[in-house]
């Protein structure tokens, strides 16, 4: 919440801040695939972000660097009580690829010889197509009265010849050569790299001179080096970046086993399993153990087919629990030999404060101004009492393993509650904040989630009591 002086609150205006993220680097050093996921992120973070695509030419990077913001008097640093710091992304490679229409030589709607920094019509083309995407950007952030801006300039900077290979390969399924010969497509590819190579102009002293702020992100956020970072926002999107890897894994997800309460329908409490809820517990120690089995053979096929971006080692499993006997009963028949064995605070259930240990009906009929405003707007609704959350203070205190779940390689299971588990998934799958509240996460479900370049997959299994094993379903959204 932002107190501001009494003139300010009853004046029309949005005041704030927004963060522009400007992302660099050569084709095929994963621009795009970091910038959606930074967005996803950010989306999870409830902040309003708005993704554009902006193709990058590295020569022309001088001439749409930040200074027009001053000339269409647009304050830089602005208002700082930041009430929605934004962020936004932009691309210019959609606008070439419809500009282009006719032109479709080489069986691509732009050759190389269109990045040929001497090539002066094309060039005047790609300054028009940048400075349009310029504008409406401007346009955007012009929008709601006075914001700070802040821009943050993230360049992506690739050497491991493993992931340039990988890269190579995504880009080759572009709209720009999905429809040409592989052969022809990868050579100009090659030669449109050399002419970006030919005019790139990595970010440094000149920019730091301008006083901007700048990340160099090196081998999927192996080194960073980072100058100038000011404000939260900038500073968690570069450690959110820094964190994350590219290694092949399975995310599973599932609440604990039915629990006493459960069969009573009352909310929080800790309360132990009832006999169906360790019947699951069991069974689903023997299916992880047996799709762990299934996943390590495939993963070594793919691995000697030269398929996978890291070598194939064998994994340890982590699992995590809340603090709360029901999880930590349903993971009982896991053995800490086999399995790295976690309980963690962090995914305890939402508190319902004074609300806790009563049923929906309950809560109705002793708290009815709780129950209506909750049922009004139950992402932001905090319950009362000490301890008390929303759904927001959880995001917020997730928001840690997530940074954990990013960076580790390892399988991991996830056991814990209903609404722990919608926030989860809602940053896995990226899921609207509208919807995230209400998602159907029933008992005896079990989501498997891979995060792969391409996007995530997601798998959902539920306990067939009659067969005392997993079936797959299809995904609710
Ligand atoms: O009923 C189980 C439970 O995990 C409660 O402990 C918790 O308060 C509730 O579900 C959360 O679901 P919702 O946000 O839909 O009320």
């Amino acid at each position: 919440m932002t107190r501001l002086p009494q003139e300010l609150e009853e004046s029309q205006h949005e005041f704030g801040s927004k963060l522009v993220v400007i992302m660099v680097g050569l084709p095929a050093r994963g621009k795009s695939y970091l910038v959606k996921k930074l967005q996803r992120y950010l989306t999870w973070l409830q902040y309003d972000t708005k993704l554009l695509a902006w193709e990058n030419w590295a020569n022309e990077r001088l001439e749409v660097k930040w200074r027009p913001m001053d000339r269409i008097g647009l304050n830089r640093t602005g208002v700082q009580q930041a009430r929605t710091a934004t962020s936004f992304v932009f691309n210019v490679g959609n606008r070439r690829r419809i500009a282009s229409k006719g032109d479709n030589r080489n069986g691509t709607s732009h050759s190389h010889a269109f990045f040929d920094p001497k090539n002066k019509a094309a060039k005047e083309i790609r300054d028009e197509l940048a400075l349009e995407s310029l504008e409406e950007l401007i346009a955007w952030l012009k929008q709601g009265g006075r914001v700070g801006i802040h821009v943050l300039f993230i360049e992506s900077i690739c050497t491991d010849p493993v992931v340039l290979a990988h890269n190579l390969t995504m880009k080759l399924s572009s709209p720009d050569y999905k429809d040409m010969d592989e052969r022809q497509a990868r050579e100009d590819f090659r030669k449109r790299l050399e002419n970006y190579e030919r005019a790139y102009q990595t970010l440094g002293e000149d920019d730091e001179e301008d006083g901007i702020q700048y990340c160099k992100l090196i081998n999927v956020g192996k080194k960073v080096i980072a100058y100038n970072i000011q404000g939260y926002l900038a500073g968690q999107c570069i450690f959110y970046l820094m964190n994350f890897n590219l290694s092949p894994r399975c995310i599973w997800l599932t609440r604990h086993g039915e629990s006493v309460d459960n069969i009573v329908g009352k909310i929080g409490g800790d309360a132990p399993l009832s006999a169906r809820g360790r019947r699951y517990g069991d069974c689903l120690s023997r299916f992880i153990k047996h799709q762990r089995q299934e996943n390590e053979k495939s993963r070594r096929v793919e691995a000697d087919a030269g398929m996978a971006i890291s070598p194939h080692r064998e994994r340890t499993v982590a699992v995590w629990t809340s603090m709360l006997t029901r999880t930590k009963e349903t993971v009982e028949r896991f053995d800490p030999k086999e399995y790295d064995i976690k309980h963690i605070r962090f995914l305890n259930e939402i508190y319902a404060g004074i609300c806790e240990g009563l049923s929906y009906t309950q809560i109705e009929k002793e708290y009815p101004e709780e129950f209506e405003a909750r049922r009004v707007s139950k992402l932001f609704y905090r319950y009362p009492g000490m301890g008390g959350e929303s759904y927001l203070d959880v995001i917020q205190r997730l928001n840690p393993l997530i940074i954990e779940l990013e960076r580790m390689t390892s399988d991991v299971l996830i056991v814990t509650h209903r609404v722990v588990l919608r926030i989860l998934l809602g940053y896995l799958m990226d899921i609207d904040r509208s919807k995230m509240p209400e998602m159907d996460v029933h008992l005896h479900t079990l989501y498997c989630v891979e995060p792969k370049p391409h996007g995530t997959v997601v798998k959902t299994y539920r306990w067939d009591e009659g067969l005392d094993w997993f079936v797959e379903a299809p995904v609710d959204k």
